[in-house]
C-alpha cells in the first residue's frame, strides 16, 4: 500500500505561519475589528459630542427641571451607535462620581429597534432592567408606559433612553409610541396618581437615532415640535478622518510590520464615497484575513483589491435582519435587475416577479398594500433607492412611474444570499 502523497505539509497549514494580526494581548488582534468591539479612542467627532453634552447639560445642572429630546441623522457608518453609547457612559460616570445624597439617580439604556421590534419588547427590557423579574407579558403599551414613569418617581430616577435604529420599528406603531414618549410625563393618570396640578417633574429624556434624513417630516405636529427641534446631523467621513480610525484599529489589531500609510489611505480613499467607517475598517480587516491565508507577511495593496470583492457596503445582518417578505422582495428587484440590463426597474415589474418568487417559495404573497409597505421599508434602510419620474415618449408625457434601483449592492450579492428561501 502506498501511502498518498500531499503537495502541502498540515503543520505548515496550521501554524507555523506567523499571523498579521497581533495576539500578545486579549485586548488586540481581530477582535478590534469586530462590530462589538468598543473603541477606547473615537475621532473626529468633537463637534457631535459637544453638541450632545450640550443639549443634555440639563440632566447634570437641573436633573429634573426639563426632559430633552434629541435626534441624531447620519447615515451608515457615520459613528452614530458608537458616540451615543460613549456619550452615555460617560455621563453615567460622571455623574455617579457627582452625586449627592437625595440626588437622583441616573440610568443609561440604549436599545438597538433592529433587535428589539416593538414598543412593547423596547418598555419590557427597560423595565426588567429597573424592576428584576418584570413579567415579559401580560400588559398594554400604556399600561408599560404608565408603570415605567411610575418607577421613575418611585425609585427617584433620571433616564435617557437611546432608540437606535428607530427606523426599524413599524412605521405606524413608532408615530404613536414616539407622541406618547414625547408627552411621558404630562399624562392626566399620573398627575392623579400623584395629586399634582402643576406640571410633573421631569425625569426622562430621549435619544432618538434614524439613518433617515426625513424622519421629522414623517412625526405629528406635535410629535415634531418636542422631538424635532434637537437635530445632530452625523456627516460622512472624509478620506482623513478614515484614515485616523484606521490607523488606530490598525495599532491595536495588527503587527506593525505588515501593513502601512499607503494600504490605510487606499482603503481610506475606497471608503471615502460613502463616508461609512464601518466599511472601511471590514475592509482593513478583510484584506489582513487574506494575507494571512495566502500565507504572505504583509498586507499589499493587490490582497485589498481582492478584498473589496467580499465586503458588502451595507451590513450583512441589515438584511438577514428583515422578515420574510421584505427578502423575497429584495430579491425580486436582486433578480429583474440582474437580467434586465436596465439600472432600474418600475414597482408593477417588481409586484409580477414577487408573485413569481413567493410561488418558487411555496410561499403565499402579501397583498398589494403591504407590498408598498416593505417597499417603503427597504428605501427607509437604504437597501434599495425609489424614486418617482416623469416618463416621456415621443415627447408626450406617460405620467408618472416609480423606479427603483440597488445601487450599493451587487444583485448576485444579494441572490446568494437569500436564494436558499426558495424551494429546489
Ligand atoms: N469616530 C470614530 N472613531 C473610531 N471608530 C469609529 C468612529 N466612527 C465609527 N467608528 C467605528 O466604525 C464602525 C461603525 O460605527 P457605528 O456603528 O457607530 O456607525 P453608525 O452610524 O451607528 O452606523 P449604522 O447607521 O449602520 O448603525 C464601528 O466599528 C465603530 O466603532
Ligand atoms: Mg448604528
Amino acid at each position: 500500500m502506498t501511502t498518498p502523497t500531499n503537495n502541502y505539509s498540515f503543520s505548515d497549514l496550521f501554524g507555523t505561519h506567523q499571523s498579521v494580526f497581533r495576539e500578545e494581548d486579549i485586548n488586540q488582534g481581530e477582535k478590534v475589528f469586530t462590530s462589538s468591539y468598543t473603541p477606547h479612542s473615537i475621532w473626529h467627532r468633537e463637534e457631535e459630542m459637544k453638541a450632545l453634552v450640550s443639549y443634555f447639560k440639563s440632566i447634570i445642572t437641573s436633573p429634573t427641571t426639563s426632559s430633552k429630546k434629541v435626534i441624531l441623522y447620519g447615515a451608515v457608518g457615520t459613528g452614530k451607535t458608537v458616540i451615543s453609547h460613549a456619550f452615555g457612559n460617560e455621563l453615567t460616570q460622571f455623574l455617579a462620581r457627582a452625586r449627592n445624597h437625595g440626588d437622583p439617580r441616573f440610568r443609561y439604556f440604549h436599545i438597538n429597534c433592529r433587535k428589539t421590534k416593538t414598543p412593547h419588547l423596547i418598555l419590557t427590557t427597560v423595565l426588567r432592567y429597573l424592576v428584576s423579574g418584570f413579567p415579559l407579558r401580560g400588559f398594554s403599551v400604556d399600561e408599560l408606559l404608565r408603570m415605567f414613569t411610575l418607577l421613575l418617581y418611585e425609585q427617584n430616577l433620571t433616564v435617557l433612553l437611546t432608540l437606535d435604529e428607530i427606523d426599524y420599528l413599524l412605521p405606524e406603531e413608532r408615530t404613536d409610541f414616539l407622541y406618547s414618549l414625547s408627552r411621558l410625563e404630562e399624562s392626566p393618570i399620573l398627575r392623579e396618581e400623584y395629586g399634582v396640578k402643576e406640571r410633573l417633574e421631569s425625569r426622562f429624556n430621549l435619544l432618538t437615532i434614524t439613518r433617515d434624513k426625513n424622519f421629522r417630516f414623517y412625526l405629528d405636529s406635535s410629535t415634531a415640535s418636542s422631538l424635532g427641534r434637537n437635530y445632530i446631523t452625523f456627516s460622512p467621513y472624509t478620506r482623513y478622518q478614515l484614515f485616523d480610525i484606521l490607523a488606530s484599529r490598525a495599532e491595536l489589531g495588527l503587527r506593525e510590520d505588515c501593513y502601512n500609510d499607503e494600504i490605510l489611505d487606499t482603503i481610506a480613499s475606497l471608503a471615502e464615497e460613502k463616508g461609512d467607517a464601518r466599511f472601511a475598517i471590514e475592509l482593513l480587516w478583510k484584506s489582513a484575513k487574506l494575507t494571512d491565508q495566502e500565507g504572505e507577511r504583509k498586507i499589499s495593496l493587490e490582497t485589498v483589491r481582492k478584498a473589496i470583492v467580499d465586503v458588502l457596503p451595507v451590513e450583512r445582518s441589515l438584511i438577514d435582519d428583515l422578515n420574510t417578505h421584505q427578502k423575497l422582495i429584495l430579491l425580486s428587484i436582486a433578480r429583474l435587475l440582474s437580467t434586465c440590463e436596465q439600472s432600474s426597474i418600475t414597482t408593477p415589474q417588481v409586484k409580477q416577479e414577487y408573485q413569481t418568487v413567493c410561488e418558487e417559495a411555496s410561499i403565499r404573497p402579501r397583498r398589494q398594500t403591504q407590498v408598498w409597505a416593505y417597499l417603503r421599508d427597504l428605501n427607509r434602510l437604504g437597501l434599495i433607492q425609489q424614486h418617482v419620474e416623469n416618463r416621456h415618449l415621443n415627447g408626450k408625457s406617460m405620467g408618472r412611474i416609480s423606479t427603483i434601483k440597488i445601487r450599493d449592492i451587487p444583485t448576485e450579492e444579494i441572490i446568494s444570499s437569500l436564494k436558499h428561501l426558495l424551494v429546489e
